[in-house]
C-alpha cells in the first residue's frame, strides 16, 4: 500500500520530498533522480534548491532522467521539457546539465528514441527516486488511459483533455503537440521509490483511482499499487475522494521514523 501523507500546502509537500531527496544524495552522491515537469513538482525543486543554498552538499555527480518530452517542438523551444527541466530543476539545483537526460522529441528518431532512453536508464543503474505528478485523465508520465503496465519509453498520443490542460503553457491549444515521448508505466515501476504529489480538487478523482481504485490500465495512476515503495503526498482537496483517510492519518502519525 502506498504511504499517503497529507499536507496543508504545496510548500510543505516540497519540504518533505526535498528532505528525502537530500538524504538520498548524501547516501548516494551519484543518485539518479526521475524528474517530472508541469506545475506539481515545482515546490519540490524550490524546497530542495533552498535546502542546498542554506546548507550545500555536493550534487555534481547527481544524475537525472526526465519523464517525458513533447514530439516536434523545435530545439530550445521554451516549453520543451528539456527547457522546462533546465529552468525548473537543473539550474536552481545546480545540477550538471551533462548528467541530465530527456527523451528525444525529434520526429525523425521517435521509433528508436525510446529504446535508447531505456538503455541509458539501465546503464545509469536505474532511477532511485521518481517524482510524479498526475493528470486529470489519471496519466502518470504521459501514459494516457489504456497504457500497458508493461510499457517502456515510447511515443504516445496525448488526449484532447491533456492538451487542453497544458494549453496554459502555449499560445493556444492548437500549439500543444499531439505526440510525446514518455517513460512507460513499466519504466516507472522499475524506479526504486515513487513520490507522487497532487494538489487541488481537480486531482481528487485521479488520486482516488490511483490509490484505492481497481488496478486497471484505464486508470494509469493505479500502477502505483503494483510498486513496493510509494509515497503519495496530497493536500486535503486532492485527498477528498479517498475512503481510508483515517487510516492514512493514523499510520503517518505513528510512523516509526520521521519523514518519508
Ligand atoms: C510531467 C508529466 C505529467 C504531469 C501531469 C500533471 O512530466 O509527466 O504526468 O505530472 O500532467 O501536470 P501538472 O503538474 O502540471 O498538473
Amino acid at each position: 500500500m502506498a504511504e499517503v501523507v497529507f499536507v496543508d500546502s504545496e510548500a510543505a509537500a516540497g519540504t518533505l520530498a526535498a528532505a528525502s531527496i537530500r538524504s538520498l544524495i548524501l547516501r548516494k552522491p551519484d543518485a539518479v533522480l526521475g524528474l517530472a515537469t508541469g506545475s506539481t513538482p515545482l515546490s519540490v525543486y524550490a524546497a530542495l534548491a533552498a535546502s542546498l543554498a542554506a546548507d550545500p552538499i555536493d550534487v555534481s555527480r547527481v544524475r537525472g532522467f526526465a519523464l517525458d518530452e513533447y514530439v516536434g517542438l523545435p530545439a530550445g523551444h521554451p516549453e520543451s521539457y528539456r527547457s522546462v527541466i533546465t529552468r525548473d530543476a537543473v539550474v536552481p539545483l545546480g545540477l550538471n546539465p551533462a548528467n541530465i537526460q530527456v527523451p528525444s522529441g525529434d520526429p525523425a528518431t521517435i521509433r528508436t528514441a525510446g529504446l535508447d532512453y531505456e538503455a541509458a536508464i539501465l546503464a545509469a543503474g536505474g532511477v532511485d527516486v521518481q517524482i510524479l505528478g498526475i493528470g486529470r485523465t489519471g496519466h502518470v508520465g504521459f501514459n494516457e488511459p489504456g497504457s500497458s503496465f508493461a510499457s517502456l519509453t515510447r511515443v504516445k498520443t496525448l488526449t484532447e483533455k491533456t492538451r487542453a490542460d497544458n494549453a496554459r503553457f502555449f499560445p493556444s491549444v492548437d500549439d500543444v503537440p499531439i505526440h510525446c515521448m514518455t517513460q512507460g508505466l513499466g519504466t516507472i515501476l522499475r524506479a526504486r521509490h515513487l513520490i507522487l504529489l497532487a494538489f487541488g480538487p481537480e486531482k481528487a478523482d485521479a488520486i482516488a483511482a490511483a490509490v484505492e481504485g481497481p488496478v486497471s490500465s484505464s486508470k494509469p495512476g493505479s500502477v502505483i499499487q503494483l510498486h513496493p515503495h510509494v509515497t503519495v503526498i496530497v493536500d486535503e482537496a486532492a485527498a477528498s475522494k479517498l475512503d481510508n483517510l483515517d487510516y492514512y492519518r493514523y499510520a503517518w502519525a505513528h510512523k516509526p521514523w520521521p519523514g518519508i
